[in-house]
């Protein structure tokens, strides 16, 4: 059955490894983003409309077209998120702060609202939340990308309380590093504040890890494709790693 396929952030990274595996399993695919070049280069048959996933007007607008056009919804996926400042607690200016949680906690609770509405009503869907290894540990100079990556477990287990006895399943995938622009950012600010090399870093989190190596977006989106599954009718309120098992975050 093709199912129907929301996913926040979707035209890169990881978003975009998500939509591709829905759309390879068969289903349809609705992202958004505020990239504009990047909607405009979504491969062909996946739908894209330019909206903030934090804002609260977009999204409204967003989940009624997808009620108008669609119907209803079967998977949505909250996958929006910024890495936010690399700064030490004691220099955090809460502007930043403010922004960080705006666009990773703020856009979950928008994504997860509108597809409960939606979802209620039909008696059955699943709810997916990108939350971060930076979810189940702290992670230094990080303070306002793991105060978000835990709030979004926190909500996603409530999610899966309430709307649980309504067929609908809440899981979180909390990735490790993923290879890409956004963790090549993440590893220069590091390597900044540490005094440190960029490649230093880098391998630092590799060797961190159980698998010695980085994250790839489809060890993400095969994830997702199986908790979406039936296959995973059973699995509710869980924040599953896929990160290669990381046992130390401070190379
Ligand atoms: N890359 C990693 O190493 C990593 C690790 C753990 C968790 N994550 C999480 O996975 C998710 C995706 O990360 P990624 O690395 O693919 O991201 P990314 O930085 O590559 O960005 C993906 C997309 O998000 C879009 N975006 C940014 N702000 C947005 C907003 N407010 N509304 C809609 N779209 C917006 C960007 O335009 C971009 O196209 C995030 O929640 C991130 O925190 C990433």
């Amino acid at each position: 059955m093709s199912r129907r396929v929301l996913i926040t952030a979707g035209a890169n990274g990881i978003g975009l490894a998500m939509a591709r595996a829905f759309q390879a399993a068969g289903d349809r695919v609705w992202v958004t983003d505020v990239d504009q070049s990047m909607m405009a280069a979504l491969p062909p048959g996946i739908r894209g409309t330019l909206a903030d996933a934090s804002s609260e007007p977009a999204m409204e607008m967003l989940f009624a077209e997808i009620a108008s056009d669609w119907g209803g919804l079967d998977v949505a996926v909250a996958n929006a998120g910024i890495k936010g400042p690399t700064a030490a607690i004691g220099d955090l200016a809460l502007e930043a702060w403010r922004q960080c949680l705006g666009v990773n906690l703020d856009g979950a609770m928008l994504l997860a609202r509108g597809a409960a509405r939606l979802m209620k009503p039909a008696g059955q869907g699943v709810v997916l939340f990108i939350s971060s290894t930076s979810g189940l540990n702290g992670t230094p100079f990080r303070a306002p990308y793991v105060a978000a990556k835990w709030g979004m477990i926190g909500l996603m287990k409530t999610v899966a309380m309430e709307l649980g006895p309504f067929g609908i399943r809440a899981n979180a995938i909390c990735p490790g590093s993923v290879t890409g622009p956004r963790i090549d950012r993440v590893i220069e600010a590091e390597a900044a504040a540490k005094g440190m090399t960029p490649e230093a870093v880098r391998q630092g989190y590799a060797a961190g890890t159980a698998m010695k190596r980085l994250t790839e977006a489809q060890d993400v989106a095969d994830m997702a494709l199986f908790l979406a599954s039936d296959a995973a009718r059973m699995v509710a309120g869980q924040a599953l790693a896929v990160d290669g098992m990381t046992y130390n975050v401070d190379p």
